[in-house]
């Protein structure tokens, strides 16, 4: 099937199998790899992108329920050279640990922030909820998302 996907402002027609998952067609057809590939089964949520501005587990969304429709990815997140403020807030206090769960992790606090600009810290940890951290905690995940928040 042919679709065309736009991610991060530029559209993109290829041909694909209709069994084809989002994840794979933005890693092996775009080459944007900073989209993360993990369980594979909906639970620990790397593969977050946005589609049509909201929050989706691309291993969950094929790529043909995404044709005619906006992705953003964390390679969309940069503009003219500057930094978003969610990915500032995770350089200043040290929200990126391994780094494999942080593109999902910019992106829904991203989307967080565009609803709700000053969230409570239980209001942060509600919307990350879906996305699982490895590495050590979600202190600095959550300090991360406040900081970026003040910015
Ligand atoms: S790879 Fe999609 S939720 Fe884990
Ligand atoms: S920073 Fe390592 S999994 Fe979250």
């Amino acid at each position: 099937m042919q679709v065309t996907i736009t991610v991060n402002g530029l559209p993109y027609t290829r041909e694909v199998e209709p069994r084809l998952l989002l994840v794979h067609f933005l890693r092996d057809e775009l080459n944007l790899t900073g989209t993360h590939w993990g369980c594979d089964t909906s639970n620990c949520g790397v593969c977050t992108v946005q589609l049509d501005g909201v929050p989706v587990k691309s291993c969950t969304v094929l790529a043909v329920m995404a044709d005619g429709h906006e992705v953003t990815t964390v390679e969309g997140l940069e503009r003219d050279g500057e930094l978003d403020a969610v990915q500032k807030g995770f350089m200043e206090c040290h929200g990126l640990q391994c780094g494999f769960c942080t593109p999902g992790m910019l992106l829904t606090a991203r989307w967080l922030l565009d609803r709700e600009p000053h969230p409570d810290e239980g209001t942060i940890r509600e919307a990350i909820s879906g996305q699982l951290c490895r590495c050590t905690g979600y202190e600095n995940i959550v300090k991360s998302i406040q900081r970026a928040a003040e910015l």
